[in-house]
């Protein structure tokens, strides 16, 4: 004859086996082994037993718990294994992720920062100027007179209050040596605007690096070494540089420097890329007497300066046909210098 505690066993072991899910298996626990449960009433129940009868239901007990305990984890594992199966065959993995779309930089700057890298290299330090500015700044200060065409209407975007946008980056020349004595040594990346016509190589915003250089006796072969060095390491050793006399009120001598290079798509043809010479005079006193000091005496410093024009340097380095394409968000041009 069997117990009825062997009997309630038999029935547990077969319900949990059975359950189909968690839900019922958890269910299964608790009405035979939950406080209230049919197996942990017996425990109970020992109590009013007799002395021969305890040491067998007691085992009978600690059997039916164990083995209930068991069935309980291994159908649980089970109910598990299968769920995750289930899981892992709905999901297709030969489907398309979603694509994460990943920005990059604008080739103009990515142009901007190469520049910036070589003249670092050279000891440049970083200064920069508000693309908003003065009249004193943009032209005076650079020995501009009031009649020069630069400071005409057509030339120049003016504000009502007659502050302007900056049509060039040499402002910064006038504001790093306001700023400090010399000597010297800086670029100053930026945009600068112009009421030019637009077209393919003309913008109304476009963008320089500017160069200034201040010290005991610089010269023009430093200012040939400085930027020949700049345009091959940019450009390739084989790089033709050219420097052309030229005419700006700030500089004595001026120079705009042309390059070539056959590796380039622009081949035998030479490029202006930039405007350049040895700081005027004029200049350094028109700062001595902002600065209400002579920091700039003509007689002991002497300097350089540069204008870069980025966007051609970058249309010349990409191979691009258009200025405008720079401005328009066009992915498919964008993209192309990911
Ligand atoms: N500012 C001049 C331009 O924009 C370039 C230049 C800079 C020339 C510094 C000489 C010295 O054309």
């Amino acid at each position: 004859m069997t117990h009825p505690l062997e009997e309630l066993r038999e029935a547990a072991l077969a319900e949990i086996s059975a359950a189909p899910n968690e839900q019922t298996l958890e269910a299964a626990r608790v009405r035979y082994l939950g406080r209230n449960g049919s197996i942990s009433a017996w425990s109970e129940r020992m109590k009013s037993l007799s002395k021969e009868e305890k040491p067998i239901v007691g085992k009978l007990l600690n059997q039916a718990r164990s083995a209930v305990t068991a069935a309980l984890e291994e159908t649980q594992e089970k109910l598990r294994a299968a769920k995750e199966a289930r899981a892992l065959a709905e999901l297709d993995i030969s489907l398309p992720g979603t694509p994460n779309e990943i920005g990059s930089l604008h080739p103009l700057t990515q142009m901007l920062d190469r520049g910036i890298a070589i003249f670092r290299r050279m000891g440049f330090a970083l200064a920069e100027g508000p693309d908003v500015e003065d009249e004193w700044h943009c032209f005076d200060a650079l020995n501009t007179p009031p009649d020069h065409p630069a400071r005409a209407e057509q030339d120049t975007f003016y504000l009502p209050d007659n502050r302007l946008l900056r049509t060039h980056t040499s402002t910064v020349q006038i504001r790093t040596m306001e700023a400090a004595p010399p000597p010297i040594r800086v670029i100053a990346p930026g945009a600068a605007f112009r009421r030019d016509e637009v077209d393919a190589t003309h913008s109304a915003q476009f963008h320089q690096i500017e160069g200034l250089y201040v010290d005991k006796r610089v010269s023009v072969a430093d200012l040939k070494g400085t930027l020949e060095f700049f345009l091959r390491e940019l450009f390739g050793p084989e790089t033709g540089v050219r420097f052309r006399p030229h005419y700006f009120p700030f500089t004595e001598p001026s120079f705009e420097i042309d390059v070539k290079s056959k590796t380039l798509k622009s081949g035998e043809a030479w490029i202006e890329v930039c405007g350049c010479g040895m700081v005027h005079p004029a200049v350094f006193e028109e700062v001595n007497r902002a600065r209400g000091d002579a920091a700039y005496d003509p007689e002991k410093w002497t300097g350089f300066a540069f204008g870069l024009g980025m966007d051609r340097l970058a249309m010349i380095l990409f191979d691009i046909p258009d200025i405008r394409l720079f401005a328009q968000n066009d992915l498919r041009f964008l993209r192309q210098f990911a």
